[in-house]
């Protein structure tokens, strides 16, 4: 996600733009810029880094313009870079453009308009849009196809002849020199919210760009637009039917709009996890033609299919992500595979044979233990791909290709949306790796519809944040648990033990339940959390003998159970259940309970979540 900002009135217009894409800055902070209209003409302004990089551009002296776009960037497609920064101009030079969201079917509309003669500058999704309405704008005609329907200016009718063949999510702000007073917003998955002063309007991603100029506003729908002009404005759907819409006041404070209105960061990204999933599956999964599609890595799909050994490799909760990659590898794609720790792998000489693909995983794409993993990988011959959140980040670069996550910034430090979303671009690789080499089209259909309701199966869980909040009021005091699951779910347990460790500061260890017999039973105490993921599964049975272990000696049993299991609840103390799914599928659910378990806990611990001590959230020393 980005952060959009506009602005049409009486007051200089750059230090209100710049000012508000400070408010959005959390958005996305990657590269930033903005465009004024002169008269008759657009000034844009641009940069690679943050808004102060920003600021120590815009210094021109007497800047008066009094209408103009801004945009802060979290990059999808395209490196962070000035070219790539937005607003983005048309080839034209007259449609400039501030975008949020990703276009889906940016690559055939790029094509489409590179074979009508249009040139392009960057490499982002956001320039097709801003050429598409550039097209339209120019190629406006008197035939019933490209002509705006009576009394419609031409401008607005090329948006929204444009916006009509985007595929994906917007949030936009566009503004054309022909038109110096007349500034268009339409939103479709990305919000977008129009702020309306003393003859001053601001038009934001959201409220935190609005509220020092007024709090009365009103929100665009999706397929809603809204264009303002010299006579008020006007709201209507993006098929050009008038809709009215309510004024509302802005209540909230600055700090609780950046937060969405929740408590911390990291309880946002939490439940976010919905929306970051389908964003990163997105444009991915053609659940009409039930097939995947990983642009980033399509040119290395063949050398995965025939690879001989996959590597992941990662620190932290990314290694557990690649630990739940090494099983969906070689359960759905039947490719030998072996999760290494980064910090291990870089010094431990590793044998790196032909055929051999390395896979790094990493949110920030900073770890200097897995950028060291790469380099090593490389220089003995591997295929090294990434799997990434930060666009342009150091792996991202140092990989050979790779797959974004696309789930946007993560800004706690204790990773939660980032790994569901890596456990989802891996289950997708794995999948179509499958699919490629034995699985029949049938089963992949299957498997892709099952990981398609993922993102609603989280939504039901996220219902049972209270009745979680009070098992880990329950139990905060004890300073020793136990994770414990098996097969898919044993890196969930891992995953879990991380999260209470990292933020709430309580000891944990996560183990396979069957790893208990081999010592760790010693550990068992009267009254001592130990949380079991006993889904659905095949070692669903085996799984209840290491709970009758553990709370034959005295242990407090915490389960996380399948919807449905009238068996669970005479054996646990405590019980969360959530959606059943096959097992393969189960990581990305299964580990929101114990995510939110960590949070809690945490808070009744009275810590600082978003800034654990001694933490951060990118490790770039040894
Ligand atoms: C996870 O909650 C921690 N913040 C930490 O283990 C993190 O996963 C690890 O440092 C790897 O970070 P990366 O994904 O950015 O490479
Ligand atoms: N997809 C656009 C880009 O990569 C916008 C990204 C965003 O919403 O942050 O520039």
């Amino acid at each position: 996600m980005c952060g959009i900002v506009a602005y049409l009135g009486k007051k200089a217009a750059q230090p209100i733009l710049v000012e508000g894409l400070k408010r959005l800055e959390y958005r996305g902070y990657d590269s930033a810029g903005v465009a004024l209209m002169g008269s008759g003409n657009i000034r844009i302004r641009k940069t690679s880094g943050r808004i102060d990089a920003l600021e120590g551009i815009l210094c021109e002296p007497d800047v008066t313009e009094t209408f103009g776009i801004g945009h802060t960037r979290w990059a999808t497609h395209g490196e962070p870079n000035t070219v790539n920064a937005h607003p983005h101009l048309d080839y034209t030079g007259k449609i400039a453009v501030v975008h949020n969201g990703i276009v889906e079917n940016y690559g055939t509309l790029k094509t489409w308009l590179q074979n009508e003669g249009v040139e392009f500058v960057s490499e982002t999704d956001t320039e097709v849009i801003t050429n598409l309405i550039g097209f339209f704008y120019l190629n406006c005609r008197d035939d019933e196809q490209q002509s705006p329907p009576n009394g419609q200016n031409k401008f607005e009718w090329a948006v929204q002849r444009a916006l009509r063949e985007l595929y994906g999510t917007f949030g936009l702000a566009i503004i054309c020199s022909d038109f110096p007073n007349m500034l268009i917003g339409a939103k479709k998955g990305s919000p977008l919210i129009l702020g309306l002063g003393e003859n001053e309007y601001i038009l934001a991603s959201d409220a935190a760009a609005i509220v020092e100029h007024t709090t009365q506003a009103i929100y665009l729908a999706d397929d809603e637009m809204v264009t303002v002009g010299p006579d008020g404005f006007h709201t209507k759907t993006i098929g050009n039917i008038t809709v009215s819409k309510d004024l509302q006041q802005i209540e909230f404070s600055l700090e609780q709009i950046e937060l969405g209105g929740f408590e911390h960061h990291m309880l946002k990204e939490i439940f976010e996890q919905p929306r970051s999933l389908k964003t990163c599956m997105g444009g991915r999964i053609d659940g009409r033609n039930h097939r995947i599609k990983l642009g980033g890595i399509a040119s290395y799909l063949r050398d995965l299919t025939r690879t001989r050994r996959l590597i992941l490799t990662a620190c932290g909760t990314a290694f557990h992500a690649g630990l739940v990659g090494e099983f969906l590898f070689e359960q759905l794609a039947r490719i030998p595979a072996e999760t290494e720790y980064a910090s291990e792998f870089r010094y431990r000489n590793p044998i790196i044979e032909d055929r051999t693909v390395v896979v790094a995983i990493s949110q920030s794409g900073e770890t200097l233990d897995t950028l060291a993993a790469v380099e090593e990988a490389k220089e003995r011959g591997a295929r090294v791909l990434g799997i990434v959140n930060v666009v342009g980040s150091s792996i991202a670069r140092a990989t050979d290709a790779g797959i974004y996550l696309h789930a946007g910034p993560e800004i706690g430090v204790a990773s939660t949306k980032a790994f569901t979303a890596q456990v989802a671009v891996l289950t997708m690789l794995a999948i179509e790796l499958g699919r490629r080499k034995h699985i029949s089209s049938e089963q992949a259909d299957r498997h892709i519809d099952e990981l398609s309701q993922i993102p609603d199966k989280i939504d039901t869980i996220l219902t049972q944040s209270d009745q979680i909040k009070e098992i880990a009021a329950a139990n905060v005091d004890k300073n020793n648990w136990l994770f414990l699951g098996r097969g898919f779910n044993y890196p969930v347990a891992l995953e879990g033990a991380l999260k209470l460790k990292e933020i709430s500061y309580i000891h944990a260890e996560g183990l396979p339940a069957a790893e208990m017999k081999h010592g760790p039973i010693a550990l068992i105490a009267d009254g001592m959390p130990a949380v079991f993921i006993a889904t659905s599964g095949p070692q669903y049975d085996k799984i209840m003998g290491n709970i009758a272990e553990v709370r034959a000696r005295g242990g407090r049993i915490i389960v996380v159970a399948t919807e449905g299991d009238e068996n669970i609840a005479q054996h646990a103390d405590h019980l969360i259940m959530i959606p059943d799914a096959p097992e393969f599928l189960q990581p990305m659910l299964a580990v929101v309970p114990l995510q939110l378990l960590a949070y809690h806990a945490a808070v009744l611990r009275g810590h600082d979540v978003d800034k654990p001590r001694n933490l951060a959230k990118s490790v770039t020393v040894e």
